[in-house]
């Protein structure tokens, strides 16, 4: 793995891009928790051995360069079926000597609002998890709209493919996590959700044909409003492979969009951000790999 860009963030201040030539991830400012966020391994796709091997590099990779945890942001999976997938995957992650926290993207789970072995693995939703200071709040955004409530587009498109692409994290998760942030934050906040909050610039042909389908997180705003009532700095999600760097659309509040560690034929991308305790800064260390 290739270490591509660095962007130091802080509230208020926006991004500072870094030389990586004059930086070395292997030392990490004091005061830091390190997540490895990776995203959209889509594992039991086409070339499913060589999938594993590009997850199982970036694992190691992250491991010799001491996380404190990784984030998976969904589809990880290409269907929820694929048992053989599931359990691989698992004990994948169960040898790690740090946790991995996921949330469940459309690929795996056939039924929105519905649960599948990786829900059970990795759920429920929404739910919080600690890692030392920092809070991680994982959401399910394939918990709403219910199927009714869908074009009728994506049903059809759902019935040829087997899967739902739109997602939601509905007003009943939104409710349950505002209702427990009624204390101010203390330590740093990170959410994870599947989809994206906003459309990026299509590169690929096929996203322009289907951007009704590939559309961003249908409660994108009354979600974005929460997070930030809540002092969540740190927003992690996949769906879309496309790489686009981290942004920041408020001052207070950067958004990371995971591009997918395994994509054949795709440079692939995943990244170690050092989120401070207080979770005002964060340095994020975007990785790239070729083959
Ligand atoms: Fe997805």
């Amino acid at each position: 793995m290739r270490l591509e860009r660095i962007y130091d963030w802080k509230v208020g201040q926006g991004f500072v891009e870094r030389d990586p030539r004059t930086l070395d991830p292997n030392l990490r400012k004091e005061d830091t928790i390190r997540l490895g966020h990776i995203s959209d391994t889509h594992l039991g796709k086409n070339a499913p051995g060589q999938r594993r091997r590009e997850l199982r590099r970036w694992l190691d990779g992250f491991v010799q360069m001491d996380i404190d945890a990784v984030v998976h942001s969904g589809d990880l999976v290409e269907s929820p079926e694929g048992d053989e997938s599931l359990r691989w995957a698992f004990s994948l992650f169960d040898e790690l000597p740090v946790p991995l926290f996921g949330v469940p993207g459309n690929h795996d789970l056939r039924a929105p609002g519905g649960s599948s072995a990786v829900t059970e693995h990795w759920g429920p939703y929404p739910r919080k998890e600690e890692i030392e200071d920092l809070q991680l709040w994982l959401f399910d955004s394939m918990a709403w709209p219910p199927v009714e409530e869908r074009s009728q587009r994506e049903q059809e498109s759902a019935r040829n493919s087997g899967f739902y692409s739109r997602g939601a994290v509905g007003a009943e998760q939104r409710a349950a996590v505002k209702a427990k942030w009624t204390t101010p934050r203390k330590g740093a906040r990170v959410a994870v959700v599947h989809h994206h909050v906003y459309q990026p610039v299509p590169q690929k042909p096929w996203y322009e044909k289907n951007a009704d389908l590939m559309a961003p997180l249908e409660d994108a705003k009354p979600f974005l409003r929460l997070l930030r009532e809540g002092g969540v700095t740190l927003l992690l999600h996949g769906h879309r492979h496309q790489y686009t760097a981290p942004y920041s659309p408020f001052e207070d509040l950067v958004i990371v969009n995971g591009g997918s560690v395994t994509r054949q034929a795709w440079p692939k991308r995943a990244r170690l951000i050092d989120v401070a305790r207080t979770g005002v800064s964060m340095r994020i260390w975007e990785f790239v790999r070729f083959s």
